[in-house]
Parts: structure tokens; C-alpha cells; sequence
């Protein structure tokens, strides 16, 4: 009987020799950053999503601070996310001071609830959604955004899972229904750059602030120099040294090793999402047979990119703890992995707005019976059939 001889993880990066040559070139050059490769990777990226322009960071967690900062979001704003999600999708307003809270997710795609962001909006100022397409699939982006026209609050989409993806035929991260959208590039996620993040926008305004937020405040605008003796000869010609700092911004660089990385992985995106479909494809067929699984769904109108596979399971039909058949898999060499705690779960968001179960039951469910399973790109197919026997041994009464 087939063995896998290496361990399958829920996700994991695709490096090829071309990747390898990639780094290589920036390596032997003499700018490993802040050199041409970040504006390519960014260029390309703005081309490939449909957004006017992105910057390229240096997490996805740096690219949800940027976003937030780029929209003057403070101590006096409030940030409404869901709980299922990972913690940085929140973090970003607190960074910032701000009040967070949460809205339930829908029971069929896991993200955002519009009508149950109706209901906080009816009864809350909130400026600002962070809207998460979550494992890849597309929130309600067009129900929202009547919304945001309706209660005028600022949207975010954290597109970390959902690179590749698509809503209404529109590629996620274009902005069409919202201010920015961010993008994480962790192994894990779609691409990766090793560590590293994006944000897209349509908007000139926000792209100079999300520039500005990236490089410690720092700006060269001769136009907009405040200390004019410092920044000016006699003549009038700026010196070449000169530069201002005019806000307190951070070093959320991304290096050019890392975008030429992801310059690579960039054109090989759209192989990369088809493969995901056609595993989550047969994953599906296998399992739908199984009464203790539930298998994800999709709406008409999205693309799924499949960042995560996430079964829903009936522990307590098998009669065993998630524990118990997280070890059991392990054991054969099958990772799996539980995303995400709900959010206002966590001690800093318990003891700071102590949110109860009652207010979020689909997020609450959902976690009780979620388990990530591997979805990668260079899973073959022995190794696909070797999961899917193995789950369906193990989830099993
Ligand atoms: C939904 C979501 N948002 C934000 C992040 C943060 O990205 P990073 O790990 O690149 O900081 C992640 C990464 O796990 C994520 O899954």
C-alpha cells in the first residue's frame, strides 16, 4: 500500500528552479533592496488583481496596518470583522487605538454576514469593515458595499486567502468594492515571498499615504517641504540630500529579494489556482459520501482560490475529539490544522470586551467542527487518494 515518504502539511509554499534562478539575479545585483524589482512585482500585481496601484510590504499584517493608517483610522473609530479569522485582521485597529467588533459569519461561506452587519450598523457608527474572503471564497462584496453607501463606513478586504480568486467575474483585490484590499505572501498563503504582504486601491490619495506609512513618514514632494531654508539652495533647486518626515510612519519595506520571488510566483498564480480547484474538486466527490463530513460550498458568482480545504466534522457522530483525530492523521503522516479560534476568544479581546458565544452562533459552530486538511500544489495524486482513504478511515464511526 502507498505511504507518503514526507509529511503532508495543511498548506505549503511551490519553489521551482526558475524561483531559485529569480533570487539568484537579485543577489548578485547591487540593489537586494529598494531596487526595481519591487515596483515590477508591484506593477504586475496592479495589472494582474485590476487595481490602479499596490505596495508591496512586508506582511500581511503590515499591509492591514498601512491600510488602516492610510484611512486615518484612530482612538475614536470603530472596526467591525468577523471572529473567524486570524488575529491580525483585528489587530490592525487596535494597533491604532481603535474600538474592534465582531459580526457573525454565514453558515455556507464562513465570511462576513451582511445582514448581520446590518444589525450593528442600525445601532453603531462603525467606520471601518474588514471584510475577509475566507480559505479564498469571496464574501458578499456588492451587499456589503450597498451598505457602505447606506451607513458610510470605509472597507477593507483582507484578501490573504483570496488571491486568484474571483467575484462576479472581477478578480479579488481589484477594488471594486472597496477602499483597499490587502494580501499576505507567508508559504502558505497563494503565493509566497517568504514573509510578505500587498495592498491594491483605485485611489491616488490612499496610494501616496500607504507609500508615505511605508518608509517612516518619509516623503521627497519638494511641493509639500515644510522647512524650505533646509530643503532649498539659493537658487531654488532642492538639495540632494534632503528628505521630511511628516507623519510617524514605520519600515514596512519588503526586499527585492523577496519581490522577485514574487514576481516568479506571480506568473505561475493561475496554474497554481487551477490545481487547488481540481484537488478541492476531487476532495469534494470523496468525501460527500461521508455522513460525518461536510464539504465546502461555493456560490455561483465566485471563483474559489483555496487557500484552505476546511471540512466540517461531526465529532460527536464518531464519537472522538478533534484532538483525537488530529493525532490519529498525524500519525499517517497527514497534518491538519484548526482555522481559526474565534477571534474574540483570544485572553487580549476576552478581557478587554469579554464577547459572548450567544452573539456569534455560526462562528461558534463552525469552529467546533472545522479541520483544515492539505491542499497544496505539489500534492500528487497517489498522495491525494492516501488522504482521502485515511480521512475517511479515521472520521469514521
Ligand atoms: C486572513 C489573514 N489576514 C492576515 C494575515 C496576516 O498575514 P501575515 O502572516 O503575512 O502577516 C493572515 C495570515 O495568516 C491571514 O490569514
Amino acid at each position: 500500500m502507498f505511504k507518503p515518504n514526507r509529511f503532508l502539511p495543511y498548506s505549503r509554499q511551490n519553489i521551482n528552479n526558475q524561483d531559485i534562478f529569480e533570487v539568484n539575479e537579485v543577489l548578485k545585483s547591487d540593489f537586494i533592496t529598494q531596487g526595481q524589482n519591487i515596483d515590477r512585482f508591484e506593477q504586475n500585481f496592479a495589472r494582474y488583481v485590476g487595481a490602479k496601484y499596490a505596495v508591496a510590504c512586508a506582511t500581511g499584517t503590515a499591509a492591514l496596518h498601512l491600510a488602516c493608517l492610510s484611512l486615518g483610522i484612530n482612538s475614536k473609530s470603530t472596526l467591525a470583522t468577523t471572529p473567524i479569522t486570524f488575529v491580525a485582521s483585528a489587530n490592525c485597529g487596535e494597533f491604532l487605538g481603535a474600538k474592534t467588533k465582531f459580526v457573525d459569519i454565514e453558515k455556507d461561506t464562513n465570511c462576513l454576514s451582511a445582514s448581520e452587519l446590518e444589525k450593528l450598523l442600525k445601532i453603531k457608527k462603525i467606520d471601518l469593515v474588514v471584510v475577509i474572503h475566507f480559505a479564498g471564497h469571496s464574501a458578499d462584496m456588492k451587499k456589503i458595499y450597498n451598505l457602505k453607501k447606506k451607513y458610510k463606513f470605509k472597507i477593507i478586504e483582507d484578501a490573504c486567502h483570496a488571491l486568484g480568486g474571483e467575484y462576479n467575474k472581477t478578480k479579488v483585490g481589484s477594488c471594486f468594492y472597496s477602499d483597499l484590499s490587502t494580501f499576505s505572501f507567508h508559504p502558505v498563503k497563494p503565493i509566497t515571498t517568504g514573509e510578505g504582504g500587498m495592498v491594491t486601491t483605485n485611489s491616488k490619495k490612499i496610494y501616496e499615504k500607504l507609500l508615505i506609512f511605508r518608509t517612516h513618514g518619509i516623503h521627497k514632494n519638494s511641493k509639500d517641504f515644510k522647512n524650505k531654508s533646509f530643503a532649498f539652495d539659493k537658487n531654488g533647486n532642492v538639495n540632494r540630500w534632503y528628505y521630511e518626515m511628516s507623519h510617524l510612519g514605520y519600515n514596512y519595506r519588503i526586499t527585492d529579494i523577496q519581490a522577485s520571488l514574487g514576481n516568479s510566483q506571480l506568473k505561475r498564480l493561475d496554474k497554481f489556482t487551477s490545481t487547488r480547484n481540481k484537488i478541492a474538486k476531487i476532495y469534494n466527490r470523496s468525501f460527500n459520501n461521508n455522513e460525518f463530513i461536510t464539504t465546502p460550498s461555493v456560490k455561483e458568482n465566485v471563483k474559489h482560490a483555496y487557500h484552505l480545504y476546511t471540512l466540517l466534522v461531526d465529532f460527536k457522530g464518531i464519537k472522538k475529539t478533534r484532538n483525537q483525530v488530529m493525532k490519529e492523521l498525524a500519525k499517517f503522516n497527514i497534518g491538519t490544522q484548526v482555522l481559526y479560534i474565534p477571534v474574540f476568544l483570544q485572553p487580549y479581546y476576552k478581557k478587554k470586551y469579554n464577547y459572548k458565544n450567544i452573539q456569534f452562533k455560526n462562528s461558534i459552530e463552525y469552529y467546533n467542527q472545522a479541520l483544515s486538511i492539505p491542499l497544496f500544489t505539489s500534492l500528487n495524486r497517489k498522495e491525494i487518494f492516501y488522504i482521502i482513504k485515511k480521512i475517511n478511515e479515521v472520521i469514521n464511526k
